[in-house]
C-alpha cells in the first residue's frame, strides 16, 4: 500500500526549522508475522526530536537526509500478524512521521480507546506524563506542606508536575514561562499559585520573594541561569529534578553547569530523571491520571495541528518555545 512520510530534506546543524524536511510517498510492504499495519491517528511532537535530528539526545541520531523523523504515535491497527492484536484497535508506538506503518507488535502498547480525544495518550497519558508523575513521585517524593518551583510550567511535563505535585498535598506551586500567554494558562488552567515570566526583567527577585523559606522542589526542564536561580533559592535539603536543558538543546558551546558549592551548601539532593526507566509503569499511569482528569483534579492543554504535512511547520513552532501545551498533530 502506499504510504505518506516526512523525511530530512538536509543536514540539520542548528535549531530545527520546517525547510529541514519533506514530505515523500512510499510503497509499504505487507505485515510480516508479528508485525501491525496501522493508519495514524495522532502524532506526538517532542523537545528529544531535535536533539535526536542532531545527534544530541542520549547517544541516538537520526538526522541523515532522508531518514524517517522519529516519533510516538497513536496508530489504528489496519491488519495484524500478531495473536495479540486485531484490527481496530487502537496502539501507541514508534510511529514516525507518517500516515501508516508497519509496528512491531511488541513495542506497541495498547490504549484504551474511550479516553479521548486520542492525542491524550500522547501527552498527559501518556509519555510526557508519565514524566512528570515518575519525577514527582518516584524522584522528589513530593509531599504534603512542599514548596514547589517548576520551569517550562506551560508544557505538558511541567504543567502536569505542578498539578501532581499539588495532588500529592504540596502547598505553594509556583511556574516559570516564556510570555504573559502561557503564564495566564499556568494560572487559570493548571491553578498554580504563581506564574514568573523569565522573560520579563526582575524574574529573579521574583523567585526569590516567592520563597522566603526556600524551595523544597525545583523541576528543572531549563538549565543554565534558571537553575542557578532557583539553587540560590533552594530551601536546607531541598529536592532538585533534572529532567531537561532546554537553554542548551541549540547552541554549540554549553556553559559551565553551577558551581557545586550551591548544591554543597544547600545540602541539596539531585536526581537525573530519564523516563525510559518508568515505562513499565505506563498503563497503571495512564488509569490513575484518568482517573484524576475525570475527578477534576488534572487538567491539560494542546497545540494541535491537522494533517501529517502540517507537522514541519508545527514542529517548528515547538523548537521556538512558541508551543502552548502539548504538541501534537491529528491525522483522523
Ligand atoms: N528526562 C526525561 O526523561 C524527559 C522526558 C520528557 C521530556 N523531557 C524534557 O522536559 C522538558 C519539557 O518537555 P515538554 O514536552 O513539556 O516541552 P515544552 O515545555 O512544551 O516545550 C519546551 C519549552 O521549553 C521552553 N524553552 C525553549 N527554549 C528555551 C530557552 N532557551 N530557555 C528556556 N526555556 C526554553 C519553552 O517554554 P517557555 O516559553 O516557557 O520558555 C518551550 O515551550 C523538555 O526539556 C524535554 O526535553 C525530559
Amino acid at each position: 500500500m502506499r504510504a505518506q512520510q516526512i523525511v530530512v530534506a538536509r543536514p540539520i546543524n542548528a535549531q530545527p526549522v520546517a525547510a529541514d524536511f519533506r514530505l515523500e510517498e512510499i510503497e509499504l510492504p505487507a505485515p510480516e508475522a508479528g508485525e501491525l499495519l496501522v493508519r495514524t491517528r495522532a502524532l506526538s511532537l517532542d523537545p528529544y526530536v531535535g536533539s535526536t535530528l542532531r545527534g544530541r539526545h542520549m547517544g541516538h541520531d537520526s538526522g541523515a537526509p532522508g531518514t524517517l523523523v522519529v516519533g510516538l504515535g497513536i496508530g489504528e491497527i489496519l491488519e495484524s500478524q500478531d495473536g495479540d492484536f486485531s484490527p481496530g484497535d487502537l496502539i501507541a508506538a514508534e510511529i514516525g512521521w507518517r500516515d501508516h506503518a508497519i509496528v512491531k507488535a511488541e513495542t506497541a502498547r495498547r490504549v484504551d480507546a474511550t479516553l479521548t480525544p486520542l492525542s491524550l495518550h500522547l501527552g498527559v497519558l501518556g509519555m510526557p506524563g508519565l514524566t512528570a508523575y515518575a519525577g514527582m513521585t518516584h524522584r522528589a517524593k513530593a509531599r504534603a506542606g512542599d514548596k514547589v518551583l517548576i520551569s517550562s510550567a506551560a508544557g505538558p511535563v511541567g504543567g502536569t508536575a505542578g498539578q501532581i505535585a499539588r495532588i500529592h498535598g504540596a502547598t505553594k506551586v509556583v511556574g516559570i514561562a516564556g510570555s504573559p500567554e502561557k503564564c495566564a494558562l499556568v494560572e487559570d488552567k493548571y491553578g498554580f499559585d504563581q506564574c514568573i515570566n523569565y522573560k520579563e526583567e526582575g524574574w529573579q527577585d521574583k523567585i526569590a520573594n516567592a520563597f522566603p523559606e526556600g524551595i523544597d522542589v525545583y523541576w528543572d526542564n531549563v538549565g543554565g541561569e534558571l537553575l542557578n536561580t532557583a539553587l540560590t533559592n533552594l530551601a536546607l535539603y531541598g529536592r532538585v529534578v533534572l529532567c531537561g536543558l532546554a537553554s542548551q538543546y541549540h547552541v554549540d558551546d554549553r556553559p559551565a553547569g553551577p558551581n557545586p558549592g550551591l548544591y554543597i551548601g544547600k545540602r541539596a539532593e539531585l536526581y537525573g530523571l530519564v523516563v525510559y526507566d518508568f515505562y513499565g509503569e505506563q498503563a497503571d499511569y495512564a488509569a490513575k491520571a484518568a482517573q484524576w482528569i475525570a475527578d477534576g483534579k488534572l487538567t491539560y492543554v494542546e497545540d494541535v495541528a491537522q494533517g501529517l504535512v502540517a507537522a514541519p511547520a508545527q514542529f517548528e513552532k515547538l523548537m521556538r518555545g512558541e508551543n502552548i501545551g502539548k504538541t501534537v498533530v491529528r491525522l483522523d
